[in-house]
């Protein structure tokens, strides 16, 4: 399998669905080894089979994105099986509970900091000094249009993606001279099982997001994975700290 990544080892986490198993598909297709990592086995071993039934390599690893321990073995056997780590888009999120502010519990607010920003942190604290070593490295986070402006019944979802943004720009430039690059993905309204639990809770929502966007319907993982690989890729070699936009025109608004 020839292309762009090949030689390279890619790590996406919450790849066992969506946006990531998305994007795994995509490296692999570009000849990067692709280590799978979610906290659902059955999806990230389903994403694994793909990969390997259009001939790539690929590795699943159980890991909770929250919980340290588990976020520093990842990247060990991420080392100890394909001896290195040259790209990671840290992806692993959870949605919130459309609540409004106030009545979010205390238990709903950490669960989802936990996850989406710390899991985040957490992936970074134990990749970047692999790359260090390396020389180099691209990482791509998950932010969300959530990261860049506010949403009525979010703000758990809302905190969290924002602090994606921030965490993502000082990553940038804390080593932009040590052959780092670090951004962020923004994605509009995407159509992945995410999605689909909020519309079931809310049908009105499917309807009112779909007149919402300028371009008149929901993204797909794949145009999101195309973003992802692109800035994990040479051809973004002069980027980095940045918040890259995919939505479908709603943030033009
Ligand atoms: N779908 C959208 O419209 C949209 C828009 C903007 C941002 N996002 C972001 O994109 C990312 C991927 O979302 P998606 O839409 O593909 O959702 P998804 O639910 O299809 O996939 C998320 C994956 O993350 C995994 N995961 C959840 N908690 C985890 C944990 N603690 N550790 C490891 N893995 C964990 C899940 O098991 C799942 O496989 C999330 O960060 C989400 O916030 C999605």
């Amino acid at each position: 399998m020839a292309g762009q990544f090949e030689g390279k080892v890619v790590l996406v986490t919450g790849a066992g669905s969506g946006i990531g198993r998305a994007s795994a598909l995509a490296f692999a297709r570009e000849g990067a080894k692709v280590v799978v990592v979610d906290v659902d086995s059955r999806g990230g071993e389903e994403t694994v089979r793909l990969i390997k039934e259009s001939g790539g390599d690929a590795f699943f690893i159980k890991t909770d994105v929250s919980k340290s321990a588990e976020v520093q073995a990842m990247v060990d056997k991420t080392v100890a099986t394909f001896g290195r780590l040259d790209c990671a888009h840290n992806n692993a999120g959870v949605e919130t509970a459309l609540k409004l502010t106030a009545d979010l519990s205390e238990e709903e607010w950490d669960r989802l900091m936990n996850i989406n920003l710390k899991g985040v942190w957490l992936c970074l604290k134990y990749e970047i000094p692999q790359m260090l070593k390396q020389g180099k490295g691209a990482i791509v986070n998950t932010a969300s249009v959530a990261g860049l402006r506010g949403r009525e019944r979010r703000a758990d979802y809302v905190t969290s993606k924002h602090g994606v943004v921030g965490l993502t720009k000082v990553a940038a430039l804390d080593y932009a001279r040590n052959g780092l690059r670090i951004n962020a993905v923004c994605p509009g309204l995407t159509r992945t099982a995410l999605v689909e639990r909020i519309f079931e809770h809310s049908p009105a929502v499917e309807e009112e997001s779909k007149t919402r966007l300028p371009i008149g319907r929901l993204g797909t993982p794949e145009e999101i994975a195309q973003a992802v690989v692109w800035l994990c890729s040479d051809a973004a070699s002069f980027v980095t700290g940045h918040a890259m936009v995919v939505d479908g025109g709603i943030l033009a608004k």
